[in-house]
């Protein structure tokens, strides 16, 4: 990781080649594994339960942000069921015009549609019950991760809840030179999140995935 800093330029001008050749469909965004998108949702929707409800010290559901949201997947089956309003953010332009009519009648409940990478992306402050960062964060180095992470502590809402999903590797970095991303072990995010001055409420890991891909976890933070 602390390699590619010297060359950040290029680790993110060529994710984002790659992503503008990806189809925007539920296949695209999984790589493939569209087939996995309901466990997906499902063990997202469980664990985001737990924080949501009506009781003191409850998560809020008025906005929630969804964060490489690519078509929004995610948006689509977790997020605008959920909560009042969603805005999402990606660097692929298309994706964002594909949510559009992919998002159908809930779309309505969009706040807004931002074009940014998260390296560059300000959240408003104080806006969000939720950030939801699924499957992109091994598209950030070290250090803009946490400062993002940073960011989105600021954006929070009282008893709002920063939720990041993702593959973990099994031990260091394992570099994805094809779709240019890293894959950290989990003990480094942890690790990362600690210095972005997050604390971990809750993690879990998700079950019934394919044996042959990457462990997922999914971190609470506040
Ligand atoms: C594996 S897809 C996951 C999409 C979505 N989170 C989901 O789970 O369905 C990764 C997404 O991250 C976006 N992305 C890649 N690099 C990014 C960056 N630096 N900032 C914001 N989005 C990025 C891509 O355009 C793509 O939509």
């Amino acid at each position: 990781m602390e390699d590619m800093a010297g060359d950040e330029t290029s680790f993110y001008s060529k994710a984002e080649v790659y992503w503008r050749d990806v189809s925007p469909t539920v296949d695209g965004m999984l790589g493939g594994y569209g087939r996995i998108s309901n466990i997906d949702i499902n063990g997202s929707k469980a664990f985001l339960h737990k924080f949501l409800g009506d009781g003191a010290g409850q998560t809020g559901r008025g906005v929630a942000l969804d964060c490489g949201a690519g078509i929004g997947r995610i948006s689509k089956r977790l997020l605008l069921p959920l909560f009042g309003t969603v805005d999402l953010v990606d660097v692929t332009q298309e994706f964002l015009d594909k949510a559009r009519t992919y998002l159908e009648e809930d779309g309505q409940r969009v706040g807004h549609f931002f074009c940014s990478g998260l390296q560059d992306f300000v959240p408003e402050s104080g806006r969000y019950d939720v950030i939801w960062i699924q499957w992109v964060i091994g598209h950030l180095t070290d250090d803009h991760l946490v400062e993002f992470l940073r960011r989105c502590q600021g954006a929070l809402r009282p008893n709002g809840l920063i939720l990041i999903k993702d593959n973990m590797a099994y031990e260091g970095v394992v570099p994805d030179e094809v779709d240019s991303s890293v894959c950290r072990e989990l003990p480094m995010v942890r690790s990362l999140a600690s210095r972005a001055g997050l604390r971990i409420v809750h993690e879990e890991q998700q079950l019934d995935f394919p044996k042959e891909i990457y462990q997922v976890h999914t971190l609470a933070l506040r």
